[in-house]
C-alpha cells in the first residue's frame, strides 16, 4: 500500500497578502501568490501535501492552528506582526503538540527592537528568518525533513 503524505499546513499572518506592493524594499517584489506557487513545487518535490491559509485576524489564526490537530503533520507560519505581541499564537502553537517552523521574510534580528523579540519562537521546533521568499522553501524543507527523520 501507497505511504500516506505527509500534510503540512502554511500560515500567512497579517498584511502579508499585500506582498508584492507593501515595503518592498524591506519584504521584495515577490507576491504571496508566487511564494505560494514556490511552495507547491518545492512541496511535490518532497512529497508532501499543503493547505496554505492566510488570514489579518489573531483569533482566526488561532482557530486554524487548534483545527491542525489531527488532519496535519506539521505547521509553516509567518506569524507576521503577531510575532511580536501574540500570547495567543503562541499558546496555540504550544497546544497543538506539532512540529511548527517559524519563517520570515526579513532578518527580524536587524530591524527595530520590537522586531528582535519572537512570542512563537520559544515553543517553535526552529526559524528561519532572513532569506526573503526563500525563507518558506527552506522552513518547508527543515520541516520534512524533521519529519522524516522522525518518522
Ligand atoms: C515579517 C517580520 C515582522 O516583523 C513583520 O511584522 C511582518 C513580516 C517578515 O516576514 O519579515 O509583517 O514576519
Amino acid at each position: 500500500m501507497a505511504k500516506k503524505k505527509k500534510k503540512i499546513l502554511v500560515i500567512h499572518g497579517p498584511n502579508l497578502n499585500l506582498l508584492g506592493v507593501r515595503e518592498t524594499s524591506v519584504y521584495g517584489k515577490t507576491t504571496l501568490d508566487e511564494i505560494n506557487k514556490n511552495l507547491k513545487k518545492t512541496a511535490k518535490q518532497l512529497e508532501v501535501t499543503l493547505e496554505i491559509y492566510q488570514s489579518n485576524s489573531e483569533g482566526d489564526l488561532v482557530k486554524k492552528i487548534q483545527e491542525s490537530m489531527g488532519p496535519c503533520d506539521g505547521i509553516l507560519i509567518n506569524p507576521a506582526a503577531y510575532t511580536h505581541t501574540s500570547v495567543a499564537i503562541r499558546d496555540a502553537v504550544s497546544a497543538i503538540n506539532l512540529p511548527v517552523v517559524e519563517v520570515h521574510l526579513s532578518n527580524i534580528y536587524q530591524r527595530e527592537e520590537f522586531r528582535h523579540h519572537s512570542f512563537v519562537s520559544g515553543v517553535a521546533l526552529g526559524q528561519i528568518a532572513g532569506f526573503g521568499p526563500n525563507s518558506y522553501t527552506l522552513g518547508l524543507k527543515a520541516l520534512v525533513d524533521y519529519l522524516n527523520l522522525a518518522g
